[in-house]
């Protein structure tokens, strides 16, 4: 009989080991490997047993077939339902992850409390708190009066028991699954093997019965869900529920969806009733601007199907620093580098003596390249010490060689910035059906330095005057 061997496994990644080592060879992360019983911890019938068991036949159907229930649970929150892709799966399971305090819970039972006001049944499984705090927080909300089932429970086994019984629920909601723990792996809870398996046994039981399942993971301060990227893999979907630290406004960004688009956010404002839906995104990040200060461009941005506009602030200042300082918040430091070296290299512009800084207000952060042509302008406005005119907007990216390249929706974004009060844009010059019909007076460059000579070129003008 084969003798039972330990496994090993990494705390950060999940790889398995059939050694300790002091450094994880998958991750690189150090020791981080912690020895987990046989099998990786996951009991399987018993041993040596294993290889003689002969599948059993399942029944294979066919693409057609009934599907009685609609598919998906629309809460009715809709900054919710557009980051889920229109509602919650039914049979699906999905992970909500964030910072502690980021208001995941309260999320979860503002949409709990919502839904079940529709008539679904909801079961609120918290392992973190107490019965009596999310009383006390459904009170706050003032969903206290919502036929919302909850349970203070760990215990994966003991869970599925209490939710077998009775009419199956629409939604299950586990707050959160690194205080689950299941009999069938032995290691302790909070570790990886742990929130493997009982993850992997909330999953088999939404697809078996058809109820979604709402998972909720807290994120580590590297910004990843704590320990199990497995889970990741596991789940039909991944939202991250993200704010910056002293801002009011919170984004429900969707990261993973296998039933959506992955490229959706929902915006939300914690008051002291709660989240409250911000509708309109532009407005909240724009917030109140001094127009009349040099180094502040509006982006006519895009997430996902929505137009968002916001403020990107530069500061350029003359550095005591043999290396000048980078700094940036809210876009990437290798897109500044990269800006940076183009208005060198193309347009003339000196920065090698000077510090640099690139805020995007309001604590919202830019993934798109698009906004490369609204910062280029912030710098130079910042540097120049001429502000650009307050009602336009920049959008377009940068290529290395100084040209500025298309980018996608510009129609969208045009009119985003047309209902907010922007009269002028600057932008990639594209098809003529891109620009026919408007007010809107557009300036499109060619290059970049195209756009510095207008920029620098206000000053002239403001002198003839
Ligand atoms: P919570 O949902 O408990 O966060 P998580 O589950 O992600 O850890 O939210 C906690 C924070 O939200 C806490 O700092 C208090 C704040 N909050 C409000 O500002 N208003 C409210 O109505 C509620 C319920 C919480
Ligand atoms: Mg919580």
């Amino acid at each position: 009989m084969a003798k039972p061997r330990s496994v090993f496994i990494c705390q950060n990644c999940g790889a398995s080991h059939t050694r300790w080592a002091g450094k994880c060879d998958s991750c690189g992360e150090w020791n981080t490997l912690v020895e987990d019983g046989t099998n990786g911890g996951i009991a399987s019938g018993p041993a040596g047993l294993r290889s003689s068991r002969k599948g059993r036949a399942v029944t294979l159907t066919s693409l057609s077939g009934e599907i009685e229930e609609a598919p998906r649970i629309v809460s009715g929150i809709g900054e919710l339902d557009r980051a889920t892709g229109g509602g919650f799966v039914r049979g699906s399971a999905l992970l909500i992850g964030g910072d502690p305090g980021i208001g995941k819970s309260t999320l979860l039972t503002q949409a709990a409390a919502a839904l079940a006001s529709k008539g679904h049944r909801i079961v609120y499984v918290s392992g973190e708190e107490a019965v009596a705090q999310i009383r006390l927080r459904a009170q706050r909300l003032g969903v206290a009066h919502t036929a919302v089932e909850l349970a203070a429970e760990t215990n994966v086994e003991d869970i599925l028991a209490t939710i077998s019984e009775g009419k199956r629920p629409d939604l299950v909601i586990l707050d959160s699954i690194q205080t689950l723990w299941t009999d069938m792996a032995d290691s302790a809870p909070g570790t990886v093997t742990q929130v493997r398996a009982s993850a992997q046994a909330m999953i088999r039981y939404a697809k078996s019965t058809g109820a979604a399942v709402v998972l909720v993971g807290h994120v580590t301060k590297e910004g990843q869900i704590a320990g199990p990227r497995v889970v990741e893999h596991m789940v039909d979907g991944v939202l991250y529920f993200e704010g910056e630290g002293g801002h009011h406004y919170r984004i429900l960004r969707t990261v993973k969806n296998r039933f959506g688009p992955t490229d959706e956010i929902g915006v939300f404002e914690m008051s002291d009733k709660g989240l409250r839906e911000v509708a309109n995104p532009s407005e909240l990040f724009l917030g109140e601007r001094s127009t009349k200060s040099p180094g502040a461009a509006v982006f006519a941005g895009m997430e996902g199907t929505r137009p968002v506009l916001a403020e990107i602030q530069a500061l350029v200042a003359p550095s005591p620093l043999g290396t000048p300082r980078r700094a940036v918040i809210g876009w990437d430091s290798a897109r500044l580098s990269m800006v940076l070296a183009v208005l060198e290299a193309h347009c003339g512009v000196r920065f090698a003596q000077h510090d640099v800084y690139l805020n995007v207000a309001g604590g919202y952060r830019i993934t798109e390249p698009a906004a490369d042509l609204a910062v280029a302008a912030a710098l130079v406005s910042s540097l120049t010490g001429l502000a650009l005119p307050a009602d336009c907007v920049y959008f377009g990216e940068v290529s290395l060689s100084g040209a500025i390249r298309p980018v996608a929706h510009a129609q969208q974004r045009l009119k985003e910035a047309e209902k907010l009060g922007f009269s002028q844009a600057v932008m990639p010059a594209a098809g003529d059906e891109q620009n026919a019909g408007g007010g809107r007076q557009t300036f499109q460059p060619a290059t970049l330095s195209d756009l510095v000579v207008r920029i620098a070129g206000a000053r002239a003008r403001d002198a003839d005057d």
